[in-house]
């Protein structure tokens, strides 16, 4: 079974090593993942995710704020291995900045009262949907990247260097670039153990594969 979407999951991975060689343009590569946001569920269409997009220098800077806010954490003798990690990142073409609104979530929250503790965890979720399908969009388009989560330590120093708004919440980074480095195998776990398939009793046996369990 030919399917694009499997073809376009299969090409995401997670690329650690990222060149500044971008496939497309800043502009097109901007376009590309402002299409994937939209584009991307949410509940209620409360379209809660945000994100910002940094390239060149504004990234480089975004990884430096990352670098300095964990030297002050990370132990001396480990940082040199911190420090190796975020320069890769910081070696790539830009980064997106995933954010949820909070004011969506509260406005949510207070319209539909029934549903008030779900609207902070459909936001995550959105936020997931967000961050997928960029990294999908992306690696269709030839684009490397990785999910990092250096939230919420670099929060505050982010907020002010690119006057984001008080109720947007950063959820995750998305570092990208070119892929310098071949994807190593990846081990799936075995689907009978993931799955569960029911069929109806009659007529779908013979329209695809049935599992059988014992
Ligand atoms: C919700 C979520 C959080 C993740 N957080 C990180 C992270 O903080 N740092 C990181 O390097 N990778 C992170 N990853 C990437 C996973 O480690 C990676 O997707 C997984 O090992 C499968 O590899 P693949 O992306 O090559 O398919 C995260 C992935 C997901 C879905």
């Amino acid at each position: 079974m030919n399917n694009l979407m499997i073809e376009s999951l299969k090409k995401r991975r997670t690329q650690y090593a990222l060149g500044k060689a971008l496939p497309l343009s800043p502009g097109q590569t901007s376009t590309l993942i402002q299409e994937a946001i939209r584009l991307a569920p949410s509940s209620f269409n409360s379209q809660s995710s945000r994100a910002v997009i940094l390239f060149g220098e504004q990234s480089l800077e975004l990884w430096n704020i990352a670098k300095e806010a964990l030297r002050k954490i990370v132990p001396a003798d480990a940082f040199a291995a911190t420090e190796a990690k975020l320069d890769a990142f910081a070696a790539g073409a830009g980064t997106v900045l995933f954010y949820e609104d909070q004011n969506v979530v509260k406005g949510l929250q207070e319209k539909f009262a029934l549903y008030a503790d779900n609207f902070p965890v459909w936001s995550e979720q959105a936020s997931g949907m967000a961050q997928f399908a960029v990294w999908t969009a992306l690696a269709n388009a030839d684009i490397g990247a990785s999910l990092q989560h250096y939230n919420p330590l670099i929060d505050a120093e982010v907020a002010a260097r690119w006057q984001i708004p008080a109720s947007w919440k950063l959820r995750a980074q998305m570092p990208f670039g070119s892929n310098e480095k071949s994807f190593g195998d990846k081990s799936f776990m075995d689907d009978l153990e993931r799955f569960k398939v029911f069929h109806s009793a009659a007529g779908d046996a013979a329209a695809g594969e049935v599992r059988k369990y014992a």
